[in-house]
């Protein structure tokens, strides 16, 4: 050991002592109670990773927008701020074409003249469908005064893509795209009709569900609050009943304001609202008003201590997870409270069959607008309002317009139905009270692992993360075990994700935000380690040990070479999974030697690859192991363990063993050797000496002093600084380095002019003062 590096650490742990004698150390071992990604992986990581691109623009264009995923052209469509991106899905870096959209100066020049800011007064693409088989529907703003245009896409068959602007052919977007940019829409293209849910004019008074198709429309009635209360848009969903496609219905997702009894606008209730397809409206009556109009409230709660539930009533976002039976999809709410005494949020399972029940229930009725809500006992006529014409109603009606008037008074007077859709489970499927982020985006993927099929979510937040999870229902506890597979930062900065669309046939996501859309590949099943116990205790339903590595897990008969498969989501259960295959991991427990100066502090650093895992530490004394106890010297950290004060009986070798889901395993063997203080003294003396002949350092410092165990350049102290909470670690740094090594720049300029025996020494003094990890059995 150098005399250089003894100074070093001890400048380096005088400092770290300060701080961890601070409070701060008891938040940061409280902090492990928090629920921690396995995996954490940052902007760069997931870079150098090659697992994702981003897509980024100039200035802007990427605010309040829209995307629409084609498949059948490999195309991902963004309308953005007065343009449009037709993107490679394979690789959204690639080149791409774009169509300048913008509003006209006549029209800007109307928009500033109604008081608006010039950044308003453009043309913002709200809504991007695919039209028919060879044009795409836009609709944008317009500078507050909405217009729909077609684009040529070609045949899904065509190589060379087209993406054109049918400029000739511009028509008003009124009812089909909203005024304001920020103005909340929900759209669904189905057999060449659009369905949607938005706010038609100017002032944002009038909100309706549209359906547009030729030169006619259907739509909610104006003005009336029983149907529709400031209601926000949040997601739309055509969903077959049966066969049938005559009974086809539309569902569409919104919040709304209920009003209480003196009129007043208290709550806001989660709703799902439902239209027949096919709906034609009355004839005499409700004429090009929908006959089909039904809707119901949308639970999502936790129970109280005190029997009050919380109820998450806002819905941030929806997904819409297809199966193979088209006509029974499962239904995700992301939703949030602003309860008083409890901020989250919290994301609910609905299945149809339950969906359809309470459509099937009763009918609420209340007597006067200032009554209770009640269970309607009496008569319903025939045709049931909010069934469709079809063979349902025997054949009878060929068409809504065919419905008696008493059918369609009811369905007018009634729209909301008594019983609510409570979650699967009857309780939320994840549920997220850490304050300080905002859950913004949910999308799902179902994936077929060896013990059964799993959701996996994933969630965007404010802070450019994209969380994975699966979540896990225990049927005989009736609890919900929620496993936070990766955590994954999908922008360099922190910005609030506003979309997120995923590509199952190509296993990708795309995240997008102002400041760009970024690709992300949606596992990487290499990252969980290549051992067997790795693969299992990931419990990521993507993948599965293949008797090598952790790769992509494939259901039998996909590819029936790879017979050696083990996996196990549901309980990580590695003991067992790869019993007999220990023996592998044994070589890889990493050997460490660390110095420790008498009386002063040292790191026994130790980090499993899962932030999950949880960590003990052993002494060895003869063969026996004795556990490590956290006292007034010994502190563990999420870092390893930090030893305050050594003392000549602190030398020996230490154990580190982490355990996740039951599964021990050895990560690292630290040898602690204790220096004598008077050595060091004389060591640090003799440093001295060479400093006064101010001959060249042999040991360029700051190095890292104790092992590391990731290759980052980064030093390790700054880690355990940030760990404790501690901001300014570059002042130690300087402090540091200017005390006692050369700066940077000088070892540079050294470097170049040192003999090179000099430096082979250095490397070597390095090298066990750094006491390199090196591995067993090789
Ligand atoms: C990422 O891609 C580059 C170039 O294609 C390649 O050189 C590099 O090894 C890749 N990195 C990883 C971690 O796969
Ligand atoms: C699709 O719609 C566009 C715009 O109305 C029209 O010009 C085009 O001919 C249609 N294509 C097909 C194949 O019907
Ligand atoms: C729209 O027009 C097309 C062709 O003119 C027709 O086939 C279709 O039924 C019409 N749709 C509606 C809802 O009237
Ligand atoms: C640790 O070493 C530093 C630097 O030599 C010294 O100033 C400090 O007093 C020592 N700490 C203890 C607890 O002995
Ligand atoms: C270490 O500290 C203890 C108590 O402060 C003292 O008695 C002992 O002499 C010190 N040892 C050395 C080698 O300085």
């Amino acid at each position: 050991m150098t005399p250089e590096c003894v100074r070093m650490a001890r400048c380096v742990w005088t400092f770290l002592v300060m701080l961890c004698m601070t409070p701060q150390i008891t938040s940061a071992s409280q902090s492990t109670k928090t629920v921690y990604p396995r995996l954490r992986l940052s902007h760069k990581e997931l870079w150098d990773l090659n697992r994702t691109w981003v897509f980024q623009t100039g200035e802007g264009h990427l605010q309040h927008y829209s995307v629409l995923l084609d498949e059948t052209r490999e195309r991902l469509i963004i309308g953005g701020k007065d343009v449009l991106y037709s993107l490679n899905l394979d690789r959204i870096t690639a080149p791409h074409k774009e169509i300048r959209w913008a509003s006209s100066e006549e029209q800007v020049g109307n928009c500033l003249m109604q008081g608006r800011e010039k950044p308003e007064c453009a043309n913002f693409i709200k809504l991007v469908q695919q039209y028919n088989s060879t044009h795409l529907l836009a609709c944008g703003t317009g500078a507050f005064n909405p217009v729909c245009a077609y684009i040529r896409v070609g045949h899904g068959s065509e190589k060379e893509r087209e993406f054109s602007l049918e400029s000739g052919h511009i028509e008003s977007g009124r009812g089909r795209c909203p005024f304001h940019p920020s103005s909340p829409s929900a759209s669904t293209m189905y057999r060449g009709e659009l369905f949607v849910g938005l706010y038609t004019d100017y002032w944002e008074n009038d909100a309706a569900v549209y359906r547009l198709a030729n030169n006619s429309f259907i739509r909610t009635e104006v003005g009336d609050r029983q149907q529709l209360n400031e209601p926000k848009f949040v997601g739309s969903a055509v969903i077959p009943d049966n066969d049938d496609p005559a009974d086809d219905k539309l569902y569409f997702f919104f919040t709304e304001r209920v009003a209480n009894m003196d009129g007043g606008n208290k709550a806001v209730y989660t709703r799902v609202g439902r239209v027949c397809a096919n709906d034609q409206g009355g004839q005499r009556m409700l004429v090009n008003r929908w006959s089909s109009f039904l809707k119901t409230r949308l639970i999502c709660s936790v129970a109280g201590p005190n029997g009050i539930d919380t109820h998450f009533d806002e819905l941030e976002d929806v997904f819409v997870l297809r199966k193979k039976d088209d006509r029974n999809p499962e239904v995700f709410g992301l939703f949030s409270t602003t309860s008083a005494v409890f901020k989250g949020y919290a994301v609910c399972m609905y299945s149809m069959e339950d969906i359809r029940a309470a459509f099937n229930g009763p009918f609420a009725h209340r007597e006067k607008p200032d009554h209770h809500w009640s269970v309607y006992e009496g008569r319903v006529p025939f045709p049931r309002p909010g069934s469709c014409a079809s063979k349902i109603n025997g054949g009878q009606f060929s068409s809504s317009k065919e419905y008696p008037d008493e059918a369609l008074r009811f369905a007018r007077s009634h729209p909301l139905m008594f019983q609510a859709v409570q979650p699967v489970h009857r309780r939320p499927i994840l549920l997220d009270t850490e304050g300080g982020r905002r859950l913004t985006q949910l999308v799902v993927d179902r994936v077929e692992a060896e013990d059964g099929h799993y959701n996996v979510l994933f969630i965007g937040t404010d802070n450019s993360l994209v969380l994975k999870v699966i979540t896990i229902y225990n049927k005989e506890a009736n609890t919900v075990e929620e496993v936070l597979l990766e955590e994954l930062q999908v922008f360099k900065v922190p910005v609030p994700i506003t979309e997120m669309i995923i590509s199952t046939k190509r296993q990708q996501l795309y995240v997008g935000s102002e400041l760009g859309v970024t690709q992300i590949h949606v596992h990487q099943c290499g990252l969980y380690g290549s051992a067997c116990a790795d693969c299992c205790l990931a419990r990521d339903p993507y993948c599965a040990w293949d008797g090598f590595t952790c790769s992509r897990y494939y259901p039998a008969g996909h590819f029936t070479k790879r017979r050696f498969r083990r996996q196990d989501v549901r309980h990580g259960n590695a003991i067992q999974q790869c019993n007999g295959l220990q023996l592998n991991e044994e070589q890889r427990i990493s050997e460490q030697l660390v110095y420790g100066v008498e009386n002063n502090s040292t790191l026994l650093e130790c980090r499993p690859r899962s932030l999950q895992a949880s960590v003990t530490w052993y002494i060895q004394r003869g063969l026996d192991m004795e556990e490590v106890k956290s006292d007034e010297r010994l502190i563990q950290t999420p870092h390893g363990l930090l030893l305050l004060r050594v003392s000549k009986g602190d030398a020996g070798v230490y154990v580190c063993q982490s355990t996740e889901h039951g599964f021990l395993q050895t990560v690292v063997h630290v040898t602690l050797e204790v220096l004598d203080e008077d050595k060091v003294e004389g060591i640090l003396h003799k440093g001295e000496t060479v400093e006064g002949d101010s001959q060249p350092r042999t040991s360029p410092c700051p190095f890292p002093l104790l092992p590391s165990t990731s290759s980052s350049s980064k030093l390790w102290y700054k880690d355990v600084m940030q760990l404790i909470g501690y901001s300014n670690f570059q002042r130690v740094e300087q402090y540091c380095e200017k005390v006692w090594c050369v700066s940077d720049r000088k070892r540079k300029k050294l470097k170049g002019t040192a003999p090179k025996w000099r430096y082979a020494q250095g490397a070597e003094q390095r090298g066990r003062a750094r006491a390199p990890r090196h591995t067993r059995g090789q």
